[in-house]
């Protein structure tokens, strides 16, 4: 294994997914669960090929739907690593719908996925540290390490709210 990759390894440039009517809701734009099960998927290549290990989605976060797209734009998926910790990594995406007719082109959507890599027992494993390279990739890789504390904070508190309930 690797001690460490960069960003450009394992990223995921421009990928492109017709909108369909079968990929609709019934407003008529593309349905939230479909584009957010694509993205998944997109994800999870990035963080198989940083840790080239099988990996499961442990965490998704700041999905935020921004705009909506419509039957027949082109959506463009761009997916790449933010930071890997011991066997976890943070995947950052972002979703632009392109009009394929006039040309013109909206951010949709922006969501961190978070997944762990697991070893051939199904336990977490450690995976190549992160060499971030250009400026934007630094921020992010800064940025990660927060949405991180904030994450695992909140399921501790989340767990411990459950107990709470059950001991009521
Ligand atoms: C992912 C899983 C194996 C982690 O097991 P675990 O016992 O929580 O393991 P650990 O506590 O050692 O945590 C492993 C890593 O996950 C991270 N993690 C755990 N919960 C997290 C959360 N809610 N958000 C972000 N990271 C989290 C930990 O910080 C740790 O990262 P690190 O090794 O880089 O420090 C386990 O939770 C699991 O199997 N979840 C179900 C996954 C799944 O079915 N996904 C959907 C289908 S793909």
């Amino acid at each position: 294994m690797k001690a460490s990759k960069t960003p450009r390894e394992s990223q995921v440039d421009d990928y492109v997914y017709k909108i369909f009517p079968n990929d609709l809701n019934s407003q008529g734009t593309a349905f939230g669960g479909t584009i957010t099960a694509l993205l998944d998927r997109i994800a999870l290549v990035v963080a198989e090929r940083h840790s080239n290990k099988v990996c499961v989605t442990v965490s998704i976060d700041a999905v935020h739907f921004l705009s909506a797209a419509k039957k027949g734009d082109n959506l463009i998926i761009k997916a790449k690593i933010n930071r890997a910790w011991t066997s976890s990594m943070e995947i950052g995406l972002r979703v632009s719908a392109e009009n394929a007719f006039s040309g013109e082109i909206k951010h949709i959507l922006s969501a961190y996925f978070t997944f762990v890599a697991l070893d051939e027992s199904g336990k977490p494993t450690k995976v190549p540290l992160l060499t971030p390279e250009t400026t934007d990739e630094m921020r992010r890789y800064e940025e990660a390490d927060h949405r991180r504390s904030r994450r695992i904070k909140a399921s501790k508190e989340q767990e411990e709210f459950r107990k709470s309930f059950r001991a009521c």
